[in-house]
């Protein structure tokens, strides 16, 4: 018995070298983790049960069959994220370039299987060079593998990615099919094609950072929701998302003791200036609805017209979308709809009630904007807002212009408590071209037109720069003082809590993709 104790304690030793102590070392000197690390940092301590640490590879081509490692470039088992159930694969870059073979699909598309049955989220540590060369179709089909249950999990169990190291090719299909990615600065990238073939086929010269590095993905293409500066604060920042996520879609995510205090905020009364085109930041107030610092900002440096993230509110998750008036005074435009829009979808899928905060002059005009397919944009927020069934209570804070007023969780799409503070105005546009539309006549023919402009202007924002025309057709529910936004929200969201809506039976709907 001692022999085979002793045999079994020999694999699982060489299996913990991955591809040995060279390999390793050129990870650390590129100040990479090596997967067995990651996953460690990853997971409550003493909590990793692995899972086929003792798989090898069955390709006999170009001298294969004299190069295996235990485990074949991926780490995969289950462990406890604050004491939360969670499946884990990373790919380990020290065997082949962490390259996906289909003994390594085998082996992730095993715990994303068990993950689904059993309710738990799935993350993956991704680090790969793409599919295993040396193998051919058989790892293009297990990327395929992988992909399909992906899209099966999709909405089922909390799928989230870390790019952790250069991700080429079938690398980044499956991470861009999940809910969360996020990348390390410096070390990672994605690119469905490298520098040297962009080179071949388009003569563009771009570095891998540039092309596809993390900064370039989470502020340019938005592929990242968000970046780590190394290895270890990304693997908090994973910890981190997770705390605010259910298992699965049938549970609601966890609630953090919280005992209901007066709730009055002083500083959101100061918040909104007094001139209406006067910016301000509207994380602050948002710092001043939710629980102290537990704001989790989602594609914080994308599209920052308009803000995404989780948060706690008397210690219950919740989804924050919010104009931001910082920036392109907070239009909705193309890419802005697209971030909302999948968070929102993220939320509804799985049971995270959403607040929304308002302050809109409407979609951002321009030929730019109409041919990226604003219509079709911010189609998709206005569709992904009126699907959602989850407990949704929107706050004007200033501005809901036009055709963005009834996208931002109007009460017409399905919102079930809408808040208006008293400085909020609900209108089709700003006073001043409203009036140079429908008084362009009596401006033309005045003996002085700007003083007729200023008079209209000024007649027009006395009728409809304000809530109280919303308010008395009860598209508005209360007019609200903002130092009490924040107890408004909690009771309202307490009153929300056993939402439940019918939907008509169908396959599924067609959002303007
Ligand atoms: C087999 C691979 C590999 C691969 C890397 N390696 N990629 N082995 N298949 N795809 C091996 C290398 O041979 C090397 O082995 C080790 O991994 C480390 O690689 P290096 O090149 O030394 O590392 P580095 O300089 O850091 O460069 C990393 C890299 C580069 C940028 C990822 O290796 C690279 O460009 N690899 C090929 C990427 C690619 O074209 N993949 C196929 C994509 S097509 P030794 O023994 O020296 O340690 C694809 C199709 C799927 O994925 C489509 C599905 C939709």
């Amino acid at each position: 018995m001692d022999k085979k104790l002793e045999e079994l304690q020999n694999r699982l030793k060489e299996a913990h070298l991955g591809g040995g102590v060279k390999r390793i070392e050129r990870q650390h000197a590129q100040k990479k983790l090596t997967a067995r690390e990651r996953v460690m940092y990853l997971l409550d301590e003493g909590s990793f049960e692995e899972m086929g640490a003792l798989v090898t590879h069955r390709t006999t081509d170009f001298g294969m069959e004299d190069q295996q490692f235990y485990g074949d470039g991926v780490i995969t088992g289950y462990g406890t994220i604050h004491n939360r159930l969670v499946y884990v694969y990373a790919q380990d870059f020290t065997v082949f370039g962490g390259s996906l073979s289909e003994t390594h699909a085998e082996k992730i598309c095993k715990v994303m299987d068990l993950a689904v049955r059993v309710g738990a989220p799935v993350i993956g540590l991704n680090d790969s060079g793409g599919a295993r060369i040396q193998e051919g179709v058989r790892s293009l089909g297990g990327y395929a593998d992988i992909f399909y249950r992906n899209v099966q999990a999709s909405g089922v169990v909390p799928q989230l990615s870390a790019i952790m190291g250069p991700c080429a090719g079938g690398a980044v299909y499956s991470p861009a099919m999940t809910d969360f990615i996020l990348m390390v600065e410096e070390t990672s990238y994605m690119f469905v094609t490298g520098p040297n073939v962009v080179k071949t086929v388009t003569n563009e010269t771009v570095s891998s950072e540039e092309l596809g590095g993390a900064t370039t993905h989470a502020v340019k293409s938005g592929v990242a929701h968000r970046t780590a500066s190394n290895d270890v604060v990304c693997l908090e920042d994973l910890r981190t998302l997770l705390s605010y996520l259910p298992q699965n879609n049938r549970e609601k995510a966890p609630d953090l003791p919280y005992e209901l205090d007066t709730e009055w905020r002083e500083e959101l009364g100061g918040i909104v200036p007094e001139n209406p085109n006067k910016p301000y930041d509207m994380h602050e107030v948002i710092g001043g609805i939710i629980d102290s610092d537990s704001f989790f900002e989602i594609h914080k440096d994308y599209a920052e017209n308009i803000i995404t993230g989780f948060a706690r509110l008397a210690g219950k998750s919740i989804g924050i979308v919010a104009n931001q008036p910082m920036f392109l005074a907070g239009v909705l435009d193309s890419n802005s709809s697209r971030k909302a829009a999948r968070f929102t979808r993220f939320c509804d899928s799985f049971n995270i009630p959403l607040l929304i905060l308002v302050d809109v002059p409407g979609f951002l005009p321009g030929t730019d904007q109409e041919w990226s397919g604003i219509i079709m944009h911010g189609a998709k927020l206005l569709y992904a807002l009126s699907e959602a069934t989850v407990p949704r209570i929107t706050v004007i804070t200033r501005k809901a212009y036009g055709g963005a007023y009834d996208v931002m969780n109007s009460k017409h799409i399905g919102a079930d408590l809408n808040y208006a503070w008293p400085g909020a105005e609900i209108a089709v546009m700003g006073a001043k071209g409203a009036s140079e539309i429908i008084f362009r006549k009596e401006i033309k023919e005045a003996a002085d037109p700007e003083r007729e402009l200023a008079e209209k202007e000024a007649a027009y924002a006395a009728k409809f720069a304000n809530p109280y025309r919303a308010a008395k057709r009860g598209f508005i529910d209360e007019v609200i003082v903002p130092n009490e936004t924040r107890r408004k929200l909690i009771k309202g969201f307490a009153s929300l809590q056993n939402k439940e809506v019918a939907q008509p039976r169908r396959k599924h709907g067609n959002i303007p993709l």
